[in-house]
């Protein structure tokens, strides 16, 4: 064990305590843009913080600086602790994390300021898109490199999971990103029309499948078993729940175009690989799930299991929900409907951020070798931001349904039975439904950011645990 002391820590720090930074901004920016869409008077009539520009904003610090240093974090912690090596170049991983950071910055800056390509998750103009590119490669080199050195034979699954997230994400940004810049701030798409929009849901759809799922089954598989001190309920399952999964994944983008101009035999593959994908995303809730079987007890006592066993939950729940609404009558009825930003956050909120609140809880008590300052406050988290879930996509739900049954329905003469601002009227109150449960949602935050601040400034300094690997 005398090499675990020569892990680098630093780097995973540095990332996880980012991660709570950018989750509760993110998630302030949510709750503002939840309240504007209630209470349009908030845009104030100025530009930089109107709705359309705060929205991208919102979308890329809750999945890409949250999530994305949640998955820095996680990623360099369990492949030095499963291949009982350090990263093998401090300097690249400090790259890493200064780089990703000025990536955030950037954003931060350009989205209120209008400068975007307009394309949904790949706003962020050509110069930021080339460092981005530069980090993500820096990054392939230190976890593919960790894991070339290791000292053990065997790649534990969750190993597996990070490194197809980060290649494939590697390869969706630069395929999706090719551009022709006409300025600094401004570039055009290599692809035109409805090639451009198959490249971008291409990229779109399986941003959600590798960023934000493939990288956090990584998480569940290393901390769902540590935290509950079991081993993965079936070895077996996982390598095939990762091999079914990453072939059919990357498939089921054309989803997001139905009833487009894009060829009818396409969107029909995109809604057959959405639907045999509910088998391998439910194998691998399975396999969370049951990790727990026989120590069930443990819920009960363990907010912090909780935690991690309600988000696979969840994970579960949104990925039978997607494969419902990639069948073409069903998205009839649901695209472009608030249905839709229920389900987002029913995986983002409750399988992305819950597994995330999950993991930090783990982590910085040891990464500072201290003992978490209050197991009352995460169970406070924990039911706070359940409700504020709860709240917002049931709201959701109901708003989606009844935007898409009020839109088509007709009378008898053939003539619309509500024009359209009849039915934002009747959404008004769902809207404040959702900003009342993101809300709940971000104060769970603010008291996960009390409790681990406390944690590490605390007095009681625990030996720091060094784990064995999970298998
Ligand atoms: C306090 C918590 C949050 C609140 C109040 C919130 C609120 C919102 C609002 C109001 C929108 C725009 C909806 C619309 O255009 O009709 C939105 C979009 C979105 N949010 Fe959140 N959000 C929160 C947390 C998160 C988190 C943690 C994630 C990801 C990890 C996330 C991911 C997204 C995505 C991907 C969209 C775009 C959805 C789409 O285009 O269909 N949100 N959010
Ligand atoms: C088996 C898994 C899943 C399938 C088949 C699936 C399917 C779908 C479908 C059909 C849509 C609506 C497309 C439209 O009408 O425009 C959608 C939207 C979306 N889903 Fe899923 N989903 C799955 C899992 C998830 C998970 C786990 C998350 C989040 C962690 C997620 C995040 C999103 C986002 C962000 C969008 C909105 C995209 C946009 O229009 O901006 N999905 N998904």
């Amino acid at each position: 064990m005398a090499q675990a002391h020569t892990y680098n820590d630093k780097v995973v720090r540095q990332f996880a305590v980012m991660t709570i930074v950018w989750g509760i901004v993110g998630m302030l920016v949510g709750v503002f843009i939840a309240a504007q869409l209630a209470w349009p008077v908030l845009n104030f009539d100025t530009p930089w913080i109107t709705f359309s520009r705060l929205r991208p904003l919102h979308t890329n610090a809750v999945v890409f600086a949250f999530g994305g240093c949640a998955l820095f974090a996680s990623s360099y912690y369990v492949v030095q602790r499963t291949c009982h090596v350090r990263l093998i170049s401090d300097r690249l991983a400090a790259f890493t994390f200064w780089g990703w950071q000025a990536v955030i910055v950037l954003a931060a800056i350009t989205l209120p300021l209008g400068i975007t390509t307009t394309k949904e998750y790949a706003e962020l103009e050509w110069p930021i898109d080339l460092l981005i590119a530069v980090v993500w490669v820096v990054y392939a080199v230190v976890f593919l490199g960790t894991i070339v050195k290791r000292r053990v034979k065997h790649i534990y699954v969750a190993n597996w999971f990070f490194a197809a997230f980060i290649l494939t994400v590697a390869m969706l940004h630069i395929v999706n990103s090719a551009a022709l810049p006409v300025g600094l701030w401004k570039s055009y798409s290599a692809y035109a029309g409805v090639q451009d929009a198959m490249v971008q849901w291409w990229y779109g759809h399986n941003a959600v499948g590798f960023f934000l799922t493939a990288g956090f089954l990584g998480m569940m598989y290393y901390f769902v078993p540590k935290q509950a001190n079991r081993p993965v309920y079936s070895y077996r399952l996982s390598i095939v729940h990762f091999w079914a999964l990453i072939f059919t994944y990357i498939w089921a983008g054309p989803h997001h175009l139905h009833y487009t101009a894009l060829p009818d035999w396409a969107q029909s593959l995109g809604m057959v690989m959405s639907l045999i994908l509910l088998a391998p995303s439910w194998g691998g809730m399975i396999n969370g799930i049951m990790t727990l079987s026989g120590a069930w007890e443990k819920l009960r006592t363990d907010p912090v299991l909780r935690f991690l066993i309600v988000s696979v939950s969840f994970y579960g729940m949104s990925t039978f929900e997607g494969p419902m609404m990639a069948i073409k009558t069903v998205n009839a009825l649901s695209h472009y409907t608030d249905w839709t930003i229920g389900h987002v956050h029913s995986g983002a909120l409750g399988w992305v951020a819950l597994v995330t609140f999950g993991t930090m809880y783990y982590l910085i008590p040891r990464l500072f070798g201290r003992e978490l300052y209050s197991l009352k406050l995460v169970e406070l988290h924990f039911w706070i931001a359940t409700i504020g879930i709860v709240l917002y996509i049931t709201a959701m739900w109901v708003s989606g349904i009844m935007q898409g049954l009020m839109w088509r329905a007709v009378n008898t003469d053939g003539t619309l039975t509500y024009s359209f601002v009849e039915s934002v009227q009747a959404m008004h109150p769902f809207y404040i439904v959702r900003f009342l449960g993101g809300l709940l949602f971000l104060c769970g935050a603010l008291v996960m950011a009390y409790n681990l601040w406390k944690t590490v400034v605390g007095a009681k300094t625990v030996e720091a645990a060094i784990p064995a690997p999970a298998h």
